[in-house]
Protein backbone atom coordinates (compact mmCIF):
# COMPACT_ATOMS: atom_id res chain seq x y z
CA UNK A 1 0.00 0.00 0.00
CA UNK A 2 1.05 3.58 -1.02
CA UNK A 3 2.14 5.64 2.18
CA UNK A 4 -0.19 8.44 3.04
CA UNK A 5 1.97 11.59 4.17
CA UNK A 6 0.25 14.10 6.00
CA UNK A 7 2.86 17.12 6.04
CA UNK A 8 2.18 20.59 7.43
CA UNK A 9 3.58 23.59 5.99
CA UNK A 10 3.79 26.37 8.11
CA UNK A 11 4.85 28.82 5.41
CA UNK A 12 6.14 32.08 7.01
CA UNK A 13 4.03 31.80 10.06
CA UNK A 14 5.35 30.99 13.34
CA UNK A 15 8.66 31.77 14.74
CA UNK A 16 11.01 29.52 16.69
CA UNK A 17 9.69 29.33 19.96
CA UNK A 18 6.10 29.31 18.65
CA UNK A 19 7.15 26.43 15.96
CA UNK A 20 8.93 24.68 18.78
CA UNK A 21 5.66 25.07 20.72
CA UNK A 22 3.68 23.74 18.02
CA UNK A 23 6.27 20.89 17.12
CA UNK A 24 6.10 19.76 20.84
CA UNK A 25 2.33 19.11 20.97
CA UNK A 26 2.17 17.64 17.55
CA UNK A 27 5.03 15.38 18.89
CA UNK A 28 3.38 14.23 21.76
CA UNK A 29 0.01 13.56 19.86
CA UNK A 30 1.17 11.69 16.54
CA UNK A 31 2.01 7.94 17.74
CA UNK A 32 4.00 6.05 15.33
CA UNK A 33 1.37 3.99 13.03
CA UNK A 34 2.08 2.14 9.88
CA UNK A 35 1.59 2.95 6.95
CA UNK A 36 0.74 7.04 8.37
CA UNK A 37 4.04 9.53 8.08
CA UNK A 38 3.45 12.81 9.67
CA UNK A 39 5.86 15.40 8.51
CA UNK A 40 6.19 19.50 9.66
CA UNK A 41 7.54 22.15 7.66
CA UNK A 42 8.69 25.45 10.13
CA UNK A 43 10.66 28.39 8.59
CA UNK A 44 14.06 27.13 8.37
CA UNK A 45 15.22 29.78 11.71
CA UNK A 46 13.66 26.71 13.67
CA UNK A 47 14.29 24.15 11.82
CA UNK A 48 17.69 23.36 14.54
CA UNK A 49 15.08 23.65 17.48
CA UNK A 50 12.49 21.64 15.69
CA UNK A 51 14.77 18.83 15.13
CA UNK A 52 15.68 18.37 18.50
CA UNK A 53 12.04 18.56 19.78
CA UNK A 54 11.28 15.80 17.49
CA UNK A 55 14.43 13.72 18.11
CA UNK A 56 12.49 9.94 19.18
CA UNK A 57 9.17 11.12 17.86
CA UNK A 58 7.30 9.79 14.68
CA UNK A 59 7.25 12.89 13.13
CA UNK A 60 9.59 13.69 10.39
CA UNK A 61 11.45 16.93 9.63
CA UNK A 62 10.36 19.13 6.31
CA UNK A 63 11.99 22.54 5.08
CA UNK A 64 9.99 24.90 2.89
CA UNK A 65 12.51 25.16 0.29
CA UNK A 66 16.60 24.77 -0.91
CA UNK A 67 18.53 25.89 -3.48
CA UNK A 68 20.49 23.49 -5.49
CA UNK A 69 24.14 25.05 -5.59
CA UNK A 70 26.20 23.45 -3.02
CA UNK A 71 27.48 26.46 -1.15
CA UNK A 72 28.67 29.76 -2.26
CA UNK A 73 27.94 33.41 -2.89
CA UNK A 74 24.01 33.39 -3.20
CA UNK A 75 23.07 35.48 -0.53
CA UNK A 76 19.43 34.47 0.97
CA UNK A 77 19.97 30.69 0.44
CA UNK A 78 20.21 27.76 1.53
CA UNK A 79 21.57 24.23 0.40
CA UNK A 80 20.98 20.46 0.65
CA UNK A 81 23.69 19.83 3.02
CA UNK A 82 22.72 22.89 5.99
CA UNK A 83 19.16 21.29 6.21
CA UNK A 84 20.34 17.78 5.89
CA UNK A 85 23.07 18.40 8.68
CA UNK A 86 19.79 19.17 10.52
CA UNK A 87 17.69 15.67 10.13
CA UNK A 88 15.73 17.13 7.70
CA UNK A 89 14.07 14.07 5.62
CA UNK A 90 11.78 16.11 3.16
CA UNK A 91 12.22 19.34 1.18
CA UNK A 92 8.90 21.45 -0.28
CA UNK A 93 9.72 22.43 -3.59
CA UNK A 94 7.66 24.25 -6.61
CA UNK A 95 4.95 25.42 -4.25
CA UNK A 96 2.54 28.12 -6.00
CA UNK A 97 3.65 30.79 -3.73
CA UNK A 98 7.14 30.35 -4.76
CA UNK A 99 6.16 30.05 -8.18
CA UNK A 100 3.51 32.93 -8.12
CA UNK A 101 6.06 35.63 -5.59
CA UNK A 102 9.67 34.37 -5.84
CA UNK A 103 10.04 32.96 -9.89
CA UNK A 104 10.07 29.37 -8.98
CA UNK A 105 10.51 27.37 -12.43
CA UNK A 106 9.62 23.99 -13.70
CA UNK A 107 13.33 23.94 -14.52
CA UNK A 108 14.90 25.04 -11.22
CA UNK A 109 12.22 23.03 -9.84
CA UNK A 110 13.89 20.09 -11.32
CA UNK A 111 17.63 21.03 -10.40
CA UNK A 112 16.11 21.35 -6.27
CA UNK A 113 14.74 18.01 -6.90
CA UNK A 114 18.14 16.30 -8.56
CA UNK A 115 20.02 18.00 -5.33
CA UNK A 116 18.03 16.52 -2.57
CA UNK A 117 17.31 13.18 -4.27
CA UNK A 118 21.43 13.30 -4.58
CA UNK A 119 21.95 14.38 -0.60
CA UNK A 120 19.67 11.09 0.06
CA UNK A 121 16.21 13.28 1.50
CA UNK A 122 12.95 13.64 -0.44
CA UNK A 123 11.48 16.24 -2.50
CA UNK A 124 7.52 16.92 -1.78
CA UNK A 125 7.16 18.69 -5.43
CA UNK A 126 4.39 20.84 -5.64
CA UNK A 127 2.11 21.36 -9.19
CA UNK A 128 -1.24 22.79 -9.68
CA UNK A 129 -3.31 25.00 -11.84
CA UNK A 130 -4.62 28.69 -11.59
CA UNK A 131 -8.33 28.87 -11.94
CA UNK A 132 -8.01 30.49 -15.22
CA UNK A 133 -5.95 27.95 -16.79
CA UNK A 134 -8.57 25.29 -14.99
CA UNK A 135 -11.68 26.93 -16.49
CA UNK A 136 -9.87 27.81 -19.76
CA UNK A 137 -9.48 24.08 -20.61
CA UNK A 138 -5.67 23.71 -19.99
CA UNK A 139 -5.57 21.61 -16.65
CA UNK A 140 -3.94 18.57 -18.32
CA UNK A 141 -1.36 20.67 -20.02
CA UNK A 142 -0.24 22.74 -17.42
CA UNK A 143 -0.25 19.35 -14.94
CA UNK A 144 1.60 17.67 -17.32
CA UNK A 145 4.44 20.21 -18.01
CA UNK A 146 4.72 20.47 -14.69
CA UNK A 147 5.32 17.36 -13.52
CA UNK A 148 7.32 16.39 -16.46
CA UNK A 149 9.50 19.69 -16.15
CA UNK A 150 10.00 18.58 -12.23
CA UNK A 151 11.44 14.99 -13.10
CA UNK A 152 13.54 15.31 -16.42
CA UNK A 153 16.38 13.51 -15.91
CA UNK A 154 15.65 11.64 -12.84
CA UNK A 155 16.41 8.36 -12.93
CA UNK A 156 13.10 6.11 -12.04
CA UNK A 157 14.88 5.01 -8.86
CA UNK A 158 15.54 8.52 -7.99
CA UNK A 159 11.45 8.91 -9.11
CA UNK A 160 10.26 6.03 -6.85
CA UNK A 161 11.14 8.57 -3.97
CA UNK A 162 9.52 11.30 -4.63
CA UNK A 163 6.14 12.89 -3.26
CA UNK A 164 4.29 15.13 -5.85
CA UNK A 165 1.45 17.38 -3.92
CA UNK A 166 -1.55 18.01 -6.41
CA UNK A 167 -2.32 21.69 -5.26
CA UNK A 168 -4.95 23.65 -7.19
CA UNK A 169 -3.67 27.34 -6.49
CA UNK A 170 -7.30 28.59 -6.54
CA UNK A 171 -7.91 26.21 -3.13
CA UNK A 172 -5.10 27.27 -1.57
CA UNK A 173 -5.44 29.54 1.80
CA UNK A 174 -8.80 30.55 0.48
CA UNK A 175 -11.34 27.93 2.20
CA UNK A 176 -12.03 26.74 -1.56
CA UNK A 177 -11.46 23.25 -1.45
CA UNK A 178 -11.73 21.12 -5.08
CA UNK A 179 -14.53 18.51 -4.22
CA UNK A 180 -13.14 14.87 -3.45
CA UNK A 181 -14.31 13.89 -7.40
CA UNK A 182 -12.48 16.94 -8.99
CA UNK A 183 -9.44 16.28 -6.63
CA UNK A 184 -9.60 11.97 -7.39
CA UNK A 185 -9.84 12.55 -11.20
CA UNK A 186 -7.28 15.60 -11.62
CA UNK A 187 -4.85 13.42 -9.39
CA UNK A 188 -5.36 9.97 -11.12
CA UNK A 189 -4.34 12.25 -14.31
CA UNK A 190 -0.97 13.26 -12.64
CA UNK A 191 -0.26 9.48 -11.54
CA UNK A 192 -1.06 8.82 -15.49
CA UNK A 193 1.24 11.28 -16.09
CA UNK A 194 3.87 9.33 -14.04
CA UNK A 195 3.21 6.07 -15.12
CA UNK A 196 4.07 7.89 -18.67
CA UNK A 197 7.11 8.72 -17.64
CA UNK A 198 8.05 5.96 -15.52
CA UNK A 199 5.48 2.73 -15.95
CA UNK A 200 3.44 0.97 -13.44
CA UNK A 201 5.70 0.22 -10.63
CA UNK A 202 6.90 3.84 -9.66
CA UNK A 203 3.13 5.44 -10.54
CA UNK A 204 1.26 3.10 -8.29
CA UNK A 205 4.09 2.99 -5.34
CA UNK A 206 4.24 7.10 -5.21
CA UNK A 207 2.35 9.14 -2.65
CA UNK A 208 0.37 11.84 -4.54
CA UNK A 209 -1.21 14.46 -1.85
CA UNK A 210 -3.76 16.79 -2.27
CA UNK A 211 -3.14 20.42 -0.48
CA UNK A 212 -5.48 23.64 -0.81
CA UNK A 213 -8.05 24.21 2.28
CA UNK A 214 -7.85 20.75 3.46
CA UNK A 215 -9.09 20.65 6.68
CA UNK A 216 -10.89 18.32 9.74
CA UNK A 217 -14.09 18.36 8.24
CA UNK A 218 -13.21 17.66 4.65
CA UNK A 219 -10.03 15.89 5.37
CA UNK A 220 -11.40 12.15 5.43
CA UNK A 221 -13.61 12.65 1.99
CA UNK A 222 -10.29 14.08 0.19
CA UNK A 223 -8.57 10.94 1.50
CA UNK A 224 -10.95 7.88 0.48
CA UNK A 225 -10.21 9.08 -2.56
CA UNK A 226 -8.06 6.12 -4.54
CA UNK A 227 -5.35 8.38 -5.71
CA UNK A 228 -5.19 10.60 -3.06
CA UNK A 229 -2.36 9.51 -0.80
CA UNK A 230 -1.93 12.30 1.92
CA UNK A 231 -2.55 15.91 2.52
CA UNK A 232 0.10 19.02 1.98
CA UNK A 233 -1.92 21.38 4.94
CA UNK A 234 -1.08 25.07 5.58
CA UNK A 235 -3.54 26.92 7.56
CA UNK A 236 -5.15 23.90 9.16
CA UNK A 237 -1.71 22.41 10.13
CA UNK A 238 -1.09 25.81 12.20
CA UNK A 239 -3.29 24.20 15.22
CA UNK A 240 -2.31 21.13 16.84
CA UNK A 241 -5.90 20.11 16.95
CA UNK A 242 -6.99 20.81 13.52
CA UNK A 243 -3.60 19.23 12.20
CA UNK A 244 -4.12 16.53 14.70
CA UNK A 245 -7.82 15.79 13.23
CA UNK A 246 -6.15 15.59 9.96
CA UNK A 247 -3.72 12.75 10.88
CA UNK A 248 -6.45 11.06 12.67
CA UNK A 249 -8.47 10.61 9.58
CA UNK A 250 -5.63 9.32 8.10
CA UNK A 251 -4.82 6.84 10.59
CA UNK A 252 -8.39 5.68 10.35
CA UNK A 253 -8.73 5.15 6.69
CA UNK A 254 -5.67 3.13 7.01
CA UNK A 255 -6.41 0.78 9.81
CA UNK A 256 -9.89 0.66 8.34
CA UNK A 257 -8.21 -0.93 4.87
P1 LIG B 1 -3.88 25.80 2.83
O1 LIG B 1 -2.40 25.73 2.19
O2 LIG B 1 -4.10 24.48 3.52
O3 LIG B 1 -3.82 26.95 3.81
O4 LIG B 1 -4.83 26.01 1.72
C1 LIG B 1 -1.95 24.56 1.57
C2 LIG B 1 -0.57 24.78 0.99
O5 LIG B 1 -0.31 25.85 0.44
O6 LIG B 1 0.29 23.89 1.07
Amino acid sequence: MRKIIIAGNWKMNKGVADSVKLASEIAAAAKPVEGVEVVVAPTYLATAKVADVLKGSAVKLAVQDVHWEDQGAYTGKVSVDMVKELGVEYVIIGHSEQRQYFGETDEKVNKKAAKILAAGMKPIICIGETLDQRNGGQLEAVLSAQVKGAFAGISAEDASKCVIAYEPVWAIGTGVVATDEQAEETQAFVRGVVRGLYGDAVAEGMTIQYGGSMKPGNAAGLLAQKDIDGGLIGGAALKTDSFIAIVDAAVKMVQKA
